[in-house]
């Protein structure tokens, strides 16, 4: 197969034959051979090609288009064949996506790398492009790049009410949406921008990083700035209470007095946050619980409850593993000891609970 054997090459139409032939035998032969033709297709470093479907070009997985063309050599009945090549034309023919996010559900099983499960196990943080681990506290960027493609389409708006070293913002620009950030600390605010521009900006969205308490700042002024009314996700990632102190801000949550104080801080925040969130659409928080005098605090607990108490519904409760740090790594016999004796357990898990406002 040559290069213009490759470009004159219809998948759809060459589906749609076999849909049309009732004879079996030849239906798996000219799969077979249309098995070898895809080999040849050059494919892009995330394994996709470029294919011509009813006369347009489509991008498309060759793993997804190999894996359905075994399913389909594999099966016994006529019946069947014709159940899975009429699902496959559809596949590169017809789009089929939800309502807040972009992921095609003709083609669902192209999305290998977006997790289902309920819980989250990531061996090693994405240090790639312009992400680091400099920031004590930042989150690991495969939190918001899950969450983003889930929640939301190319071109909508993220906001990040605790943004620190500015991931949520960072992911934003290499998945295509625009990302509002907001920190109350000027220096975070500086590192945040720093990072953001570091980071290529292929679909040139916008990622405003605003300095301000977050429970405060109006809102509905400042996306107006960027011509919106709403934004369409939300995702906070809070200090842990006093885990972590970030600054010596009075109003950075970091700086709270006492577990209520700290719950009431944060739910400022969440309602602020919650009055520019679109309709039926979503929010996430990313929290850890707490140990401090003999007791295990369930500040995840406490901060679902503030979600819940505004009504808003509960999706899913994600458990994720918890990257060693250095300090507890140094620590970790000492830990282990002050466990056994102590009769508790060493956190290694946070939570990330995500809800979704009333439509
Ligand atoms: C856990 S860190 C967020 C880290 C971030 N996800 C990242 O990847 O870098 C929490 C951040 O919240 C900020 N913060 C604390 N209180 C705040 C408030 N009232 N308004 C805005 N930001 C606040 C802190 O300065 C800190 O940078």
């Amino acid at each position: 197969m040559n290069n213009s054997d490759l470009n004159n090459f219809d998948i759809k139409l060459r589906l749609k034959n076999l849909v049309e032939s009732n004879n079996l035998q030849q239906i798996k032969n000219d799969l077979k051979q249309m098995r070898e033709s895809l080999k040849k297709f050059p494919a892009d470093e995330s394994g996709i090609i470029e294919i011509i479907s009813n006369d347009s070009v489509v991008e498309i997985s060759k793993k997804f288009l190999d894996g359905e063309i075994q399913q389909i050599l594999e099966t016994k009945t006529l019946e069947r064949t014709h159940y899975y090549l009429k699902r496959l034309v559809k596949s590169v023919s017809e789009k089929r996506t939800g309502k807040v996010n972009d992921l095609n559900l003709n083609r669902w099983k192209e999305y290998d790398g977006i997790i289902t499960d309920s819980l989250w196990i990531f061996k090693k943080r994405d240090s790639s492009g312009a992400h680091n681990a400099g920031y004590w506290g930042n989150f690991i960027p495969q939190i918001p790049n899950q969450l983003i493609q889930r929640y939301t389409k190319k071109g909508e708006w993220v906001l990040d009410p605790f943004l620190g070293s500015g991931t949520t913002l960072i992911e934003c620009r290499r998945l295509g949406r625009n990302g509002m950030g907001i920190d109350i600390n000027p220096k975070v605010c500086r590192l945040a921008e720093r990072n953001i521009a570091e980071e290529k900006n292929p679909f040139k969205i916008s990622s405003p990083v605003i300095l301000a308490d977050s429970g405060k700042i109006n809102l509905h002024s400042e996306i107006k700035n960027f011509g919106i009314q709403k934004v369409q996700f939300v995702l906070m990632h809070p200090p842990y209470w006093d885990i972590i102190k970030f600054s010596d801000d009075e109003s950075d949550l970091s700086n709270s007095g006492s577990v209520e104080e700290f719950l009431k801080s944060f739910s400022a925040v969440l309602e602020n946050c919650l009055k520019i969130l679109d309709k039926g659409r979503f929010i996430a928080v990313v929290i850890g619980d707490k140990y401090s005098g003999g007791e295990w605090i369930p500040l995840g607990f406490y901060v679902m409850k503030e979600f819940l108490n505004r009504g808003l519904k509960l999706k899913s409760t994600v458990v994720k593993n918890f990257d060693e740090t250095t300090a507890k790594r140094q620590q970790k016999e000492l830990w282990r000891y002050r466990a056994l004796a102590g009769g508790f357990y060493i956190f290694k898990h946070e939570y990330i609970f995500i809800f979704q406002k009333n439509k």
